[in-house]
């Protein structure tokens, strides 16, 4: 089982990196798949890149997708299984989830969809299980407080497992009321394991055999403190003027005192049996460390999955830098000659069939476009290989001069007539040695027209 928080890493996605992230919650519902898990919960986690999405990918899965709190608007009726039940050792498990108030935040008017409080939800789900369940489980979603408050209401909850967020750290089963309430760390990098010795009497016994192992091994611990203090002399006398000392020598025997009395104490009960009907538990947290093997096909999701998510980045850094050029044009001065066009047609016109207007072309043909040493004289305004297209030209403002004021407002006068110092900048010698231009300027045709 999965208590949910499994598909993204957050209740909330990058929406750049949504791509990404649903990519790889594919890959984690294909591995879930093959690993055969019995039911899994929706959180506000697995809700993150929208409800729609979830159904989608719960195609996909071959476990039950459970909540008991995500209802339709206009029905009431949950929208995924409320629950299941399996039989393990002779006894029916009942299985239900809830995600928890957070999850309403992912969801959107057009789901037609609503969390209602655990108070709603749970005798609903509960009142149904009991007829058949002896062990009733809840995959939650809910905060920890919300938890506790749940156990203390419903002594027929025998066992909340606590989905994680990413704090998430191992937290061994504490009982609270008749309900064990635990945890399994972030990012499955551990597998829980509860052993259950379940009972008629559906209660929750205390371990007395296992609280006087591990007591008697505190014991040892503690007396082995004392004897190191004991090795060189009585330290009642040794630290006579080391009262620091003193007052750890004077703790740790009081310890050993109160633990030997518990001692005694658990040793009677544990001979007269007490406690012997009820249900015990033992947990375990197995580290799925790096040295584990790996499984060949859930590798395989994985090499393909971060293949997949790797492609997708890529495409998303060629989008950014789209946007990029994109926004950094929203504040150059240069607007580039379509703008221009549109109220002065005749100029862009007459401009567009000389060679100024295909300046760029010309790099590119020759494969230097991306050559900064040639882009100054071939490009509109300060040269850079993330122009936008309408930049990529010897423009309308290579002459006239930054036009953004005059395109907003054109009684922001322009440069009427560029003088030769502006054609130099570009017709130097050394690339074009024939530059005259009085004649050259009647080679322009840059028509004089009142737009
Ligand atoms: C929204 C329409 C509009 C846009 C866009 C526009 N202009 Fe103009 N432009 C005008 C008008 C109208 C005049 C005439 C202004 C006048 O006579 O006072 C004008 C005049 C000019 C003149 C003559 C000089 C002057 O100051 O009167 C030049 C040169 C010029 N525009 C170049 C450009 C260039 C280059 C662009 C693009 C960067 C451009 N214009 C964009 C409307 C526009
Ligand atoms: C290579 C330089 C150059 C480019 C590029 C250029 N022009 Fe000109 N433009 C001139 C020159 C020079 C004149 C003046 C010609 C004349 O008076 O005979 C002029 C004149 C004009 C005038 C008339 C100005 C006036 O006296 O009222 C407008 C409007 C104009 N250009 C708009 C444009 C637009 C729009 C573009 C781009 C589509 C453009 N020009 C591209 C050099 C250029
Ligand atoms: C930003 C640089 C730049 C400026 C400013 C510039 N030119 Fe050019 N010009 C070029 C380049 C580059 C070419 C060649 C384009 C090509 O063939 O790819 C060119 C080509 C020309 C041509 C060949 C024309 C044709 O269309 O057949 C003439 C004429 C010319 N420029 C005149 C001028 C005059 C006059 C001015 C000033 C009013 C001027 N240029 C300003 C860069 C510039
Ligand atoms: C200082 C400005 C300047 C620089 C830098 C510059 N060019 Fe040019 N280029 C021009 C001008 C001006 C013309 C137009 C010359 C003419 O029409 O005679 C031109 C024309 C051209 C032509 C057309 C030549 C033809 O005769 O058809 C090519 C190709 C070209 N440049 C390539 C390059 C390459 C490649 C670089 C970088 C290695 C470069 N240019 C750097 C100003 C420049």
């Amino acid at each position: 089982m999965d208590a949910g928080g499994l598909l993204f890493k957050a209740a909330t996605i990058v929406p750049d990196q949504a791509p990404q992230e649903q990519a790889a919650a594919a890959g984690i519902v294909e591995a879930y798949n093959l690993m055969r898990y019995d039911a899994v919960g929706i959180t506000a986690q697995e809700l993150a890149a929208g409800l729609p999405f979830l159904r989608g990918l719960a195609k996909h899965a071959a476990f039950p997708w459970l909540n008991a709190d995500l209802v339709s608007r206009d029905t009431g009726r949950p929208l995924f299984a409320p629950s299941i039940a399996r039989k393990a050792g002779g006894v029916t498990v009942g299985i239900f989830a809830l995600a928890g108030p957070g999850a309403a935040a992912n969801l959107r008017p057009e789901d037609q969809a609503t969390i209602l409080p655990w108070q709603e939800a749970v005798p609903r789900v509960l009142g149904q299980l009991k007829k058949s369940a002896g062990l009733i489980i809840l995959l939650s979603g809910l905060p920890a407080a919300e938890n506790e408050a749940l156990a203390q209401r419903y002594p027929e909850l025998h066992l909340i497992v606590q989905a994680g967020d990413d704090s998430a750290t191992n937290q061994p089963p504490r009982q609270v009321n008749n309900t064990l309430i635990l945890r399994t760390e972030k990012q499955g990098k551990s597998l829980g394991v509860l052993d259950i010795a379940w009972t008629a009497s559906r209660k929750w016994g205390e371990d007395r055999a296992g609280q006087l192992v591990s007591k008697k091994n505190e014991l040892d611990r503690v007396a082995w403190f004392v004897r190191s203090h004991q090795r060189k002399g009585d330290p009642q006398v040794l630290y006579r003027n080391d009262p620091g000392k003193l007052k750890i020598y004077q703790e740790l025997l009081a310890q050993e005192r109160r633990l030997a009395g518990e001692i005694k104490r658990l040793e009677k009960e544990v001979a007269k049996g007490t406690g012997q009907s009820d249900a015990l538990a033992d947990n375990r947290f197995l580290a799925l460390t790096t040295e584990l093997p790996d499984q060949p096909a859930v590798l395989a999701i994985v090499e393909k999955t971060t293949k997949s998510v790797n492609r997708l980045g890529q495409e998303l850094a060629r989008v950014q830098l789209e946007r990029s050029k994109r926004e950094a044009v929203e504040q150059r001065p240069h607007v580039g000659w379509q703008r221009c066009a549109e109220c002065h047609r005749t100029e862009a016109d007459f401009w567009r069939q000389g060679r100024h207007a295909r300046a760029y072309e010309t790099l590119r043909a020759k494969n230097q476009h991306f050559n900064q040493a040639c882009l100054p004289c071939h490009v509109t305004g300060p040269a850079s290989t993330t122009l936008p297209e309408s930049l990529q030209a010897v423009g309308c403002e290579s002459c006239h001069g930054p036009g953004r004021d005059h395109s907003a407002n054109p009684t922001q006068s322009m440069i009427k007539q560029p003088p030769a110092q502006t054609c130099l900048g570009c017709h130097t010698p050394e690339h074009d040695d024939n530059f005259d231009y009085s004649r050259d300027l009647t080679r322009l045709n840059c028509p004089h027209v009142k737009p």
